[in-house]
């Protein structure tokens, strides 16, 4: 999954921000590496959950996805929608206008965060092509810790990224690529699989980029 990779340079040392804020300044939402028309996948495993329209669910790294416009169509009243990009951020605000005051958007980095670590209670913790960038032991330590700390019992985990036999780089940064099993292990015994499924996106310069789509449930204690 990438934008054209002229778009995407590898960044330098602490500039994941800006590398961020400059793929979404090159390129229109459509022209993104990773732009869906429709979230539908992960809409899929939020109807599986079957929680409320009221639930809070917390978008992670939601870029300018189209998701938040699809659930706030579809009548979900708690939505949080975060990412390190301003841009981003900027992006659906401006393409949501009024509807953007529903919203809870907080720019911050899931890695070393300074507001996402007040949320409390989430319903269903959400990413779609984030976790995959993050190949530090201690950026994966820190995704995990913030994800147990904000999960309540019985809250759900959506986590869709690149499958064993995805692409090996995305806008210009290597990946670590999942299976169901990985991911299950990261989260540890206390939750449990509800739904897996392989799925390939074809993006908009149409390649094939393959993903592993999980759904957990965290057991009540
Ligand atoms: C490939 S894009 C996917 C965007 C969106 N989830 C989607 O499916 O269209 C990865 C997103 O993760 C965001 N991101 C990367 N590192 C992050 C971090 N440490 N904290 C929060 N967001 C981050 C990027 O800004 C970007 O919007």
């Amino acid at each position: 999954m990438t934008t054209k990779e002229s778009d995407c340079k590898v960044p330098e040392e602490n500039t994941l921000k800006k590398h961020w804020d400059i793929a979404y300044n090159k390129n229109t939402t459509q022209k993104l590496g990773w732009y869906e028309e429709s979230s539908k996948k992960t809409i899929e495993l939020i109807k599986t959950s079957e929680v409320a329209k009221n639930a809070k669910i917390l978008n992670v790294g939601v870029g300018s996805s189209k998701l938040i416009d699809e659930l706030i169509a579809d009548g979900y009243t708690n939505l949080i929608a975060n990412d390190l990009s301003e841009k981003a951020i900027e992006d659906v605000k401006d393409r949501l206008k009024e509807k953007s005051t529903e919203i809870d958007f907080i720019v911050d980095d899931l890695i070393n965060p300074s507001k996402l670590n007040q949320l409390s209670n989430i319903d269903i913790w959400n990413d779609r092509a984030v976790l995959h960038f993050f190949l530090k032991e201690e950026e994966k330590a820190s995704y995990f810790k913030l994800l147990k700390q904000l999960v309540k019992n019985n809250g759900f985990v959506i986590i869709a990224v690149f499958a064993l036999n995805g692409a090996e780089k995305c806008c210009g940064l290597e990946l670590q690529r999942y299976s169901a099993e990985m991911l299950q292990e990261r989260l540890g015994e206390d939750f449990e699989l509800i739904k897996k499924f392989n799925y390939t996106f074809t993006n908009p310069y149409g390649g094939e980029r393959p993903y592993i789509y999980t759904l957990f449930q965290r057991k009540n204690k």
